[in-house]
């Protein structure tokens, strides 16, 4: 019998799908979630899953090349359906023989799931309502993830703990559920493995991992930061939309904030139109994920982080998280 085994058996549709030892996912982070990463995640017995994010099909190409060159174990693919050539990039999985892919950032668009069922791979999706979740597991998702507010990055406005209870015993019955959002702790994925959930899904755990190639600025960023430092970006002027993002605060946050008021009173004023000032707002965080994790500018970059990283006070290598994170929940598990 496994050392977890009441982990595993609660975990066994989770890892039957994934085809790993445990059914804990890496969130893709955009810039962090490469090669190594991955690797070292699939590696030590979870889910890694390669970040593309804005990167062209070439790049995508080279980066899936090179994971396959660190790990024999299986890894999954995200995609943001709104990417311009996300038909090329689903090609890019295909000539790979990628055998998950993962759908974010919005409705995928027509034919991108059923091109990827075409090649024989599985689409995990995500839905921020039971509907939308009905709807895409109906039109071929096979698995889904519901993704709570405490997580880092992009956000819906729904806790963790709510979605869970509102998705899981609704789907869990028929359906593959990933949660994901707040997660630091075994206990935790005890708790929402008893709920329904095949498995977790984990990003600021594992951003400053040692396999990690974040800049040592960002580590050190993660290290110091207490749960209430990771906030998200605040909306200032209705005519102006701001996508939540929860990262930790910095000067950024606060000249972004400035930067609101700034282009309201300019339209205010009838200095630019509404279509100008909105694409300053989208675009002053532009390339700010890039500039924190590979510049490590933490003082003007994003350094997007979920409320978790109060728990995390050092590097540790991937492979010692994931055992650590099976202990504490069959530990938790077999106090029941
Ligand atoms: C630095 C960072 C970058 C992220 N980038 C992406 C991304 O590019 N695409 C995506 O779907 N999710 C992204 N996420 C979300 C993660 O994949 C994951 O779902 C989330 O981190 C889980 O919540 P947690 O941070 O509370 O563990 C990012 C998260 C972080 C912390």
């Amino acid at each position: 019998m496994s050392q977890f085994s009441k982990t595993t058996e609660l975990m066994r549709r989770g890892t039957d799908f994934l085809g790993t030892d445990y059914a804990i996912l890496c969130g893709a982070m955009s810039w962090v979630s490469e090669r190594n990463l991955v690797s070292a995640i699939s590696n030590a017995g979870g889910f890694g899953v390669i970040a593309c994010g804005a990167m062209t099909p070439d790049l995508l190409d080279t980066e899936i090349a090179a994971t396959k060159a660190l790990t024999d174990k299986p890894f999954g693919v995200n995609l943001i359906t709104m990417h311009p050539q996300l038909l090329d990039l689903i090609a890019v999985c295909a000539k790979h023989g990628v055998t998950h892919v993962v759908l974010a950032g919005g409705i995928p668009p027509k034919g991108s799931v059923e091109a990827i069922k075409e090649f024989g791979a599985k689409v995990i999706v995500f839905a921020p309502t039971l509907a939308l979740a009905k709807k895409l597991l109906r039109s071929g998702g096979d698995a889904l993830v519901i993704e709570g507010m405490e997580a880092g990055g992009h956000i819906g406005p729904v806790s963790t703990s709510v979605l869970a209870q509102e998705f899981l015993p609704a789907l869990a019955e028929d359906h593959l559920v990933f949660v994901a959002g707040g997660i630091g702790r075994g206990e935790a994925i005890a708790s929402y493995l008893e709920m329904g959930a095949v498995g977790v899904q984990l990003g600021t755990r594992f951003a400053c991992a040692t396999e990690s190639i974040a800049h040592e600025n960002f580590k050190k960023a993660f290290f110091r930061a207490n749960a209430r430092d990771a906030i998200t970006s605040v909306q200032v002027d209705p005519r102006l939309p701001v996508i939540p993002v929860r990262a930790l605060k910095n000067k950024g946050s606060e000249e972004f904030t400035a930067k609101q008021i700034e282009v309201a009173k300019m339209l205010d004023a009838g200095e630019i139109e509404m279509g100008e000032a909105q694409l300053q707002i989208e675009h002053f965080w532009a390339g700010a994920l890039r500039r924190a994790v590979v510049d490590g500018d933490v003082e003007s970059g994003s350094i997007m982080a979920g409320q978790s990283v109060g728990m995390l006070k050092t590097e540790e290598p991937v492979a010692d998280i994931m055992q650590e994170l099976m202990m504490q929940s069959e530990e938790a598990l077999g106090g029941r």
